[in-house]
């Protein structure tokens, strides 16, 4: 009797091992703005996030044992969202920068920088930050290009602007597109997706800058694997998939 009692203890005990290594695989929150092609955006047949961010950190989740969910929200709630525990990481072309490293840690994936746009047809084709004075610029709310823009306006480099905040790219990019606004201040890869595929041209870069996928603080162990997962993957064939996919022609 003893015999057996321990025998379906030892059969359960080992039931429950398997099952428990089987689980399904922990979700993964990750944040985004998806306003921004080719990294993010909205496919507009199927209501998909798209893009080289997301499909990057789809293979990188995976890749870690993650099952991950994308979290769609305006660019200037990412890094608080992360601050919060609503999220547990976020990619949207987001700079690495002191400040943000503070709040989260980053793994850079990326070489971006800042940009002016234009209208394509326009006459105005500023080459600086000081070409900017007096005119209407867009910004996207909460990011690198907005600091650059009020920096260069505290330190008198650029005077008379009016800044033109938006918590979407696209409507920015419509109202520079409407002739409402001069300029726009967006990251180099995506201006020059615009510059190449619509009616833009990129006139200047004001600023270098790395990208990064950003991670919840107090979670090493996250941090950990998905660094390792992007490392294997940059090896691999996949990375240059993905890079043929959503830069070739710009
Ligand atoms: N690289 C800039 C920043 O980090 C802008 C990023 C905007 N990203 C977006 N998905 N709209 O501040």
């Amino acid at each position: 009797m003893k015999k057996f009692l321990v025998l379906t203890l030892l059969v359960m005990v080992t039931f429950l091992i398997f099952t428990g290594c089987k689980q399904t695989p922990k979700t993964l929150k990750v944040g985004t703005s998806a306003d921004y092609p080719p990294f993010e955006y909205v496919d507009e047949k199927t209501g998909d996030f798209i893009g080289f961010d997301m499909d990057l950190i789809r293979l990188v989740g995976e890749k870690a044992g993650y099952e991950v969910e994308i979290v769609n929200m305006d660019f200037d709630s990412i890094i608080p969202s992360l601050e919060k525990k609503k999220i547990d990481a976020a990619i949207a072309c987001i700079t690495i920068t002191e400040d943000r490293t503070k709040i989260a840690p980053a793994i850079p994936y990326w070489d971006t920088g800042q940009s002016i746009i234009v209208k394509g047809d326009s006459a105005f084709k500023p080459l600086s930050l000081g070409d900017l004075s007096g005119k209407k610029v867009g910004v996207q709310k909460g990011t690198t290009g907005e600091e650059i823009l009020d920096k260069g306006i505290e330190n008198n480099e650029a005077t008379n602007v009016d800044v033109r905040r938006y918590t979407s790219v696209i409507l920015g990019m419509l109202d520079l597109q409407n002739g409402a606004i001069d300029a726009m201040i967006i990251d180099t890869p995506v201006a020059n997706l615009y510059g190449t595929k619509y009616n833009y041209v990129v006139t200047t870069e004001l600023a270098p800058e790395t990208a990064g996928i950003f991670v919840d603080k107090d979670n090493q162990k996250l941090f950990d694997d998905l660094k390792k997962a992007l490392d294997e993957i940059k090896k691999g064939d996949e990375w240059q998939q993905l890079v043929e996919k959503y830069f070739s022609g710009s």
